[in-house]
């Protein structure tokens, strides 16, 4: 017999009203160095920011290669740059936010598959889920509790 298994996964969509300060500054944050990015080859502006447990912000936008591959996203630096500098620290929240190059709105984004191998890995190594904040162009949010929702058949989830 072959069973069909559907999987699913839970995204909170929030009202811009209903983001809490902490999450506003995130964004914000994210915003702000989104500016900073290093992307002449697909001039697509990504802003990631982390809330450790310390209550300290750390952010990081997409730094890209004329050898495209080896371009990193956003989300994968600051939480690199989180793991070296404050290894002890959890990672509790990432905001991300992305803007085309010359455009006034905020683009649709979300986390590639890599990054969301990424983000796994941190929630493996800390033992909890990470907060997943994503600014849609009507500045409303998404808000994921842990990277499940968003890779579902996550690679450690294989034998269970
Ligand atoms: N990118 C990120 O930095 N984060 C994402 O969530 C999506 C994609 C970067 C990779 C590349 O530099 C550019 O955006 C276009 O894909």
């Amino acid at each position: 017999m072959t069973q069909k298994i559907i999987l699913q996964g839970e995204i909170e969509l929030l009202e811009p009203s209903n983001v809490s300060k902490v999450e506003l500054s995130l964004l914000k944050a994210a915003q702000k160095v989104s500016e900073n990015s290093y992307s002449p080859y697909s001039s697509f502006q990504v802003g990631a920011a982390v809330l450790l447990e310390n209550g300290e912000i750390l952010q990081s936008s997409n730094q890209e290669n004329v050898s495209y591959p080896v371009g990193v996203c956003a989300e994968r630096l600051v939480l690199g740059y989180a793991g070296a500098n404050f290894p002890d620290q959890f990672p509790q929240i990432i905001a991300i936010v992305a803007r085309r190059k010359g455009d006034q709105n905020w683009a649709k984004v979300s986390p590639c598959g890599m990054c969301l191998q990424g983000i796994n890995e941190v929630e493996q190594r800390f033992g909890k889920p990470i907060t997943i904040l994503i600014l849609r162009p009507d500045q409303s949010v998404y808000r994921v509790e842990g990277v499940k929702n968003l890779l579902p058949l996550k690679i450690d989830d294989l034998t269970s």
